[in-house]
């Protein structure tokens, strides 16, 4: 594999659904836990609205790593949305195995509107994880330092 700069900061786009995570990451924002700022999060109504190819869409451009926030099973506003995610998010992965992008890029986490801490460690750990795979090679080299 190729070495990774020191320097590599990794760019992770962030999938949140509106009720749980965003106001998890919102919280984790507001209380000043600090989690890196190389995160872009997109808000969306429901986990299970974040299609496979989002996260396709997503790597292409260039995200090194994607996050997927849902709410707990059982707290998911539209009943089940979160069942949805919960079987998708893994057979994306497989995909992408399958098609030689290492699948701890992606990475689903079901947050809270109360963890806000809890948010803000998953983001820290996905950091680090992304840091030591590297940069995403399909981003083409296109890392802006
Ligand atoms: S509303 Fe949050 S996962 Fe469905």
């Amino acid at each position: 594999m190729s070495s990774t700069p020191d320097n590599f900061e990794p760019r992770i786009v962030a999938f949140l659904c509106n009720w749980c995570s965003y106001t998890g990451a919102d919280l984790a924002g507001i209380s000043r836990m600090n989690y890196p700022a190389n995160v872009r999060a997109i808000r969306l109504m429901c986990s299970g609205s974040v299609k496979p190819f989002f996260i396709m869409s997503a790597l292409h451009k260039g995200a090194d790593g994607v996050l997927i926030g849902g709410c707990h099973i059982g707290d998911c506003h539209y009943q089940t949305g979160n069942h949805l995610t919960k079987k998708r998010i893994p057979i994306t992965r497989e995909l992408l195995g399958a098609l030689g992008i290492d699948p701890r890029r992606v990475r689903l986490e079901w947050i809270s509107a109360a963890e806000g801490q809890e948010f803000a460690e998953v983001i820290h750990e996905f950091v680090k994880e992304l840091k030591a795979l590297g940069p995403n090679p399909l981003a083409g080299g296109d890392h802006a330092h």
